[in-house]
């Protein structure tokens, strides 16, 4: 809470009673000076004690109770059980003191240490069903193993032992034949064939040093038998704890009920198949005995029944079971705090290992419990177990090595007044006898309503109670000295009220008494002013907020706080947020600052300081247009004559550009004659941006237009006679080739002339075949 919303709430109250003003918030005080605030506005006498004491009360007036912590007894931890278990302290502090008023709470540490070789009381309790019968070998060398290995964590045990079976009445019990009553193991042929009867729960042994006593009575044990699976072990945990005397357990001593069983148990209302309806009474029941008397008559405890007397009488469960039934007891042992669950083999023969864990497994966890915490008070705790880490929420540390010590912080506050003054409760780490006690003693009473004067004078005659600075009024008197009688009406008075004037009374926020507003109080906050016509909750409120959080009302209107402004008070002053980290100027250049935050008005710009616009042209681009109007008078801005009213810099004439500050910006562009213009763009500390345009900007000279010419021309002339020596080459190459050939193919033909084919000789021979004769 902010200390302004604390104080709106102690100044709501303002015409409550005292007892109200004080249980409003812890810092509340109250001014019963008499006379207090009187002729003054808007003064309470429920307010923060530096209000009431600058309004003038003394400091003697004030009603203004603290809350603290008184620690009562305080003995240091001890490092070591020094023989006697009683003086040892495990827990510091011892008694406390916390006076609490309304609201308010108190925190206190709690330091728990396991002191080294404390002594250990050890009651075995073990199941003598029919199938423990394997287990009873082991556990007649129970006592010696157990007590060299437990030699190592304390030098000071005690043994103790008991046996249970199941309530002896059918259907738990065998009836017939009538020789099962006596021996239910009658007709069995299996050994043993001879059984005890079956009892309840029967104690054999207190708790002694001599382990040789423990085996003696072990073996005396024979098993009995019952009817069916589930055994009554439960019974025998209640009395094995309550019958302090009878088990001799040890006041300062761990306690150790070690419950051996194979098989289920029976819970409460099991009993109802018997016909036993009477609730367990966890009281002690064992006779002369050694018998658990009411077997028969109450059912069987609840959970609630066993984690309740484990915990008085520090108590430490360990249930060593056989495989089968882990889960379960697992399950009862979540639900019984300072319960650990261990596996037994079949015969028992790991029972001590199981022992000696479960012991470590208790002394290496430390759990706060509680005990009767008056329903007015609520308590939180925050555990620094090893190596000073603080855990939140937790009120148990584990891992730990006996001789730790660690601590609680515990926190109680107080939620409301109880009728008592003073309430007890006490914290104790499970299974220690060692317990803090609180005394809580409630502030709701004044010290000022014990002077209260009944019928005083100062009330009217006696019309009222003057108690803590004000009159009580009997009934039927009004008034802030009861000076006016319900009833009592004068249209004068009324008028005073304003009802004449505009109809409502008081504002229609109060009542007229003797003719002065006394204005209601409202769940929303103060009424005040003659006509009851201010109040501090009719505000503009912005996301909820009265004037946004950041001014206060009063009467109407939201007064600011510094920084702040707006009808609403939901405008920053501050501009810091409008710059960016790149840019210097307030939003980008390209927007403005608006309660803190950017209009960007740009176009394109967004972005939290309008820092990102990837469509803007650049400083550059838009000056460009303004160098080009401003100064060359030309350009488009200059056309449509909007030169004057879009560029707002001064234009200063400069040989060349210098540096003037690192944020300005160096331009160059090419002008519409090609000639380079060079620019600086700079924006002063006032705002007034400059732009310092270079007088003489780098025009290009004009080019010779007869070199270009005759360069041209030149080149093309000698382009046109390389390409015609080229192809005269190349003519001349190939017509010197072919008269080549040619000369040699006229001197080859020289020699073939006989051989040519078209050559015939110059004469032929014919015979004429009709010629005969002409030769004889
Ligand atoms: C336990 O140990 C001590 C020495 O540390 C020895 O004197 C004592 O006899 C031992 N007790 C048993 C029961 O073994
Ligand atoms: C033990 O509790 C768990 C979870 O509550 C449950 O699932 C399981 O069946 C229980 N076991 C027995 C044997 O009751
Ligand atoms: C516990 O720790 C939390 C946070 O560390 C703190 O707010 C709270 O006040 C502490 N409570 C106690 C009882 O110390
Ligand atoms: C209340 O005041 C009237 C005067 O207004 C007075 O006469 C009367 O005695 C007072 N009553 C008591 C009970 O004192
Ligand atoms: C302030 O409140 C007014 C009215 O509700 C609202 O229009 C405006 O946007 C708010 N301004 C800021 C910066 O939140
Ligand atoms: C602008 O040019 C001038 C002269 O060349 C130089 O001194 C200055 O540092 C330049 N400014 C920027 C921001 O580059």
């Amino acid at each position: 809470m902010s200390p302004r919303a604390r104080l709106v709430i102690c100044l709501l109250h303002t015409h409550t009673h005292i007892c109200q003003c004080l249980a409003v918030h812890p810092s509340c005080a109250w001014c019963f000076q008499e006379g207090f605030g009187k002729g003054k506005s808007g003064v309470s006498r429920c307010d923060y004690k530096k209000n009431l004491k600058a309004a003038g009360c003394d400091e003697r007036s004030l009603e203004n109770p603290k809350s603290s912590v008184a620690v009562e007894e305080n003995r240091p931890l001890s490092n070591k059980a020094s023989g006697s278990a009683t003086d040892i302290t495990q827990i510091q502090p011892q008694r406390l003191r916390v006076t609490l008023r309304p609201g308010d709470s108190k925190r206190f540490t709690v330091k728990v240490r396991q002191v080294e070789d404390y002594p250990v009381d050890l009651y075995y309790l073990m199941d003598l069903s029919y199938s423990m019968n394997d287990d009873l070998r082991s556990l007649r060398a129970l006592g010696n193993d157990l007590a060299k290995a437990i030699n190592r964590t304390t030098s000071n045990l005690q043994m103790g032992f008991g046996a249970f079976v199941d309530k002896p009445v059918s259907p738990y019990m065998y009836i017939s034949p009538e020789e099962a009553v006596k021996n239910p193991c009658y007709g069995m042929n299996r050994i043993p064939s001879v059984c005890e009867p079956q009892f309840g729960y029967k104690h054999v042994l207190s708790l002694t040093e001599k382990v040789s006593r423990f085996t003696e009575e072990v073996r005396k044990q024979i098993v009995s038998r019952n009817r069916d699976a589930p055994e009554g072990g439960f019974d025998a945990i209640i009395q094995a704890a309550v019958c302090k005397e009878k088990i001799g357990w040890r006041p300062g001593a761990s306690h150790l009920l070690v419950f051996t069983t194979d098989a289920k148990t029976h819970i409460a209302l099991d009993g109802r198949l018997a016909g036993i309806v009477q609730p367990n009474d966890g009281r002690c029941h064992m006779g002369t005995d050694n018998m658990y008397s009411m077997s028969t008559t109450l059912d069987y405890p609840s959970l609630a029944l066993i984690t309740e007397k484990m915990s008085e009488n520090n108590i430490n469960l360990i249930f060593a079971v056989t495989n089968p039934v882990q889960p379960l007891y697992k399950n009862y042992s979540e639900l019984i705090p300072g319960t650990t669950v261990g596996i037994l083999s079949d015969d028992s023969s790991n029972v001590i290992q199981l022992i000696l864990d479960a012991y470590a497994k208790i002394r290496s966890k430390v759990e706060l419990e509680v005990h009767g915490v008056p329903e007015e008070l609520s308590l939180s705790f925050n555990a620094t177990c090893l190596n000073g880490e603080v855990i939140p929420g937790l009120r148990s540390c584990s891992g730990l090595k006996i001789g730790d010590t660690v601590s609680f912080s515990v926190e109680a506050r107080m939620r409301g007044c109880p009728a008592e003054r003073t309430k007890t409760f006490t914290l104790k780490p499970v299974g220690f006898k060692d317990t803090l006690e609180i005394t809580v003693a409630f502030e709701c009473q004044c010290r000022c309503q014990a002077r209260a004067e009944p019928n005083s004078p100062g009330c009217h005659y006696g019309n009222g109670t003057y108690e803590c600075g004000i009159c009580l009024c009997h009934a039927g008197r009004l008034g802030p000295l009861c000076e006016c009688a319900e009833g009592d009406y004068s249209p004068a008075e009324q008028d005073t009220c304003g009802s004449l004037s505009n109809g409502a009374v008081c504002s229609g926020r109060g009542d007229c008494v003797c003719g002065q507003c006394v204005c209601h109080n409202s769940d929303f906050g103060k009424v005040w002013g003659k006509m009851c016509e201010c109040d501090d909750f009719n505000c503009l409120r912005y996301k909820g907020e009265l004037c946004s959080g950041h001014g206060t009302c009063s009467c109407g209107f939201c007064q600011c706080d510094p920084g702040w402004k707006g009808e609403n008070c939901n405008c920053s002053t501050h501009t810091d947020t409008c710059t960016s980290s790149m840019h210097m100027q307030l939003c980008s250049g390209r927007g403005q600052c608006v309660c803190g935050t950017c209009e960007c008005t740009q176009p394109g710009a967004y972005g939290a300081t309008c820092d990102k616009c990837p469509t803007c042209p650049d400083a550059c681009t838009m000056k460009k247009e303004c160098v080009e109007c401003k100064h060359f008078k030309r350009g488009k801005l200059f056309e449509d004559e909007s030169c004057a009213w879009i560029c707002r810099d001064e234009i200063r004439l400069v040989d060349d550009l210098t540096f003037h500050d690192k944020n300005a910006v160096n331009c160059t562009y090419k002008d519409e004659n090609d000639c380079v213009e060079r620019f600086q763009y700079y924006e002063e500390a006032s705002g007034q941006s400059v732009l310092f345009v270079v007088k003489e900007p780098d025009c290009p000279q004009g080019p010779d237009v007869l070199v270009v010419l005759l360069s041209v021309v030149g080149a093309i002339l000698f382009l046109g006679l390389a390409t015609l020596l080229m192809w005269k080459l190349l003519v001349t190459i190939h017509d010197r080739r072919e008269f080549a050939r040619f000369e040699e193919e006229r001197a080859r033909a020289k020699w073939d002339t006989s051989h040519n084919p078209l050559y015939k000789g110059a004469t032929s021979t014919f015979t004429n075949i009709t010629y005969r004769g002409n030769r004889d």
